[in-house]
């Protein structure tokens, strides 16, 4: 075995054997690991690759290491490693694993049924998709800034040089033709004006812009994806006020509005300062916190972290949080309701929790998803709202209204005040 080989296993086994038994993402153990050993930016990018193509394919190891401690389960993976070296090389064509039936998978990975009750034969289908999805590396997406977008401008010359095609759909936004793993992410993040943004993280502010709302209010506006995206994609002149309860992310969104010079977002960090706008918006943004299950593509190690427990305290987060956030809707204004999952407790039952109280009168307001040449009709549109699914055939040349999707799983629905 040559040397860089060598190194590459000891460092993915460490990382490995670090995280197993953690509840952290597995780039947390990566990240202390490639600092331990000095690993430079060109051989870390190789390594998370492996890694990741590993938590991906093989969940039967990840099942067994957990199962074991310390030298045996250094031993396992050892073992693993050095027998699959040519799979975990490889960005294409790993081997599928994954063909039994997905309930069963994540019983196997669990130990319990982490989708309690009976599922329908659309949330079998979802499941069974999103856990395919999670064998292959998601697709690179970025957004241009409105005003840099243009053929002649350097940056997107740059990009179109490195293999991104503009979308036929989304307006400034970029696909990679090539797979996370041959992306140089770090080389992209350099450039001037553009920032990733999954694909159907972008549909959501494409959803809140079609109202042409004045006075929006971004609820869980966390970093500010939504936000900017929101205020550079406007038609009509905007008012944003962006809120979290996470000081670091908000942070970074009021570094970022700043740093733009963006007279028209207001940032608030405190829930007392929004007391005064009560009943003023005339949208308001719940992209909420969820269980991630439509993200697994980027982050296959969420899988075997997932408990039920933690999925049930989310839900019930998830409906105190909107129920603040239509406090602040005008008569007639419009709820966005977003998540990144495919889980219908988290989506399709937080919708009907709010049509059927008395408190707030809602009706639904599918507009947007309906006039789309792209949604009506295609991807998965489901009784309140819209479930976008990754596709593991990944063509960014092809037609979006072919009915395929390839951005993350991602669940959206819109609601309307009454008068
Ligand atoms: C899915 S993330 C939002 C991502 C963000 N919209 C973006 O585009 O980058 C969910 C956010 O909800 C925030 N959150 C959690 N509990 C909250 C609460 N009670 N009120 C407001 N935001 C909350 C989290 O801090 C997190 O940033």
């Amino acid at each position: 075995m040559d040397k860089t080989v060598q190194f590459d296993f000891r460092i993915i086994k460490q990382a490995l054997l670090d995280w197993i038994h953690s509840k952290s993402p597995v780039e947390n153990s990566l990240a202390e690991v490639f600092e331990e050993h000095r690993v430079g930016s060109n051989d870390r990018f190789r390594i998370r690759t492996k890694l990741y193509n590993l938590l991906r394919n093989d969940s039967d190891l990840v099942v067994k290491i957990r199962s074991l401690t310390g030298i045996q389960a250094s031993r396992a993976l050892e073992s693993y490693i050095q027998s699959n070296q040519s799979s975990l090389d490889t960005h294409f064509g790993l081997k599928p694993t994954f063909e039994k039936d997905p309930r069963k998978h994540l019983v196997d990975i669990h130990g319990y049924q982490l989708f309690e009750g009976h599922l329908s034969d659309q949330e079998y289908q979802d499941i069974h998709e999103c856990l395919h999805a999670q064998r292959s590396e998601p697709v690179v997406a970025v957004r241009v800034d409105k005003k840099m977008n243009r053929p002649d401008n350097p940056t997107v010359k740059d990009l179109l040089e490195k293999g991104f095609v503009e979308h036929s759909e989304i307006k400034n936004a970029y696909v990679a033709n090539k797979k996370s793993g041959q992306v140089r992410v770090e080389q992209i993040s350099k450039m001037p004006g553009v920032r990733f943004q999954d694909l159907s993280s972008q549909v959501v502010a494409c959803a809140v812009n079609y109202f042409k709302p004045g006075k929006i209010l971004d609820y869980c506006a966390g970093s500010g994806g939504k936000t900017f995206q929101i205020v550079d994609q406007a038609e009509s002149p905007v008012e944003v006020v962006s809120f979290d309860v996470d000081f670091k992310r908000i942070s970074k969104l009021s570094d970022g509005v700043k740093r733009l010079n963006l007279s028209q977002v207001k940032v608030l960090t405190k829930k007392e300062n929004l007391n005064d706008l009560r009943g003023q918006f005339d949208h308001v943004l719940v992209d909420a916190p969820c269980s991630g299950m439509g993200t697994l593509r980027r982050h296959p190690d969420l899988i075997y972290r997932q408990t039920l427990a933690e999925v049930k305290r989310i839900q019930a987060l998830q409906l105190q949080i909107v129920f603040e956030a239509l406090s602040f809707l005008r008569p007639g204004g419009i709820l966005t309701y977003a998540t990144c999952t495919f889980r219908r407790e988290e989506n399709e039952n937080v919708v009907e929790s709010l049509l059927s109280q008395n408190t707030y009168k809602l009706k639904q307001a599918n507009q947007y998803f309906q006039n789309s040449d792209v949604f009506r009709n295609q991807v998965g549109v489901r009784k309140y709202g819209m479930l976008l699914s990754p596709n593991n055939s990944h063509d960014p040349t092809r037609s979006q209204a072919s009915g395929a999707w390839d951005g993350d799983c991602f669940y959206i629905a819109q609601l309307q005040l009454e008068q």
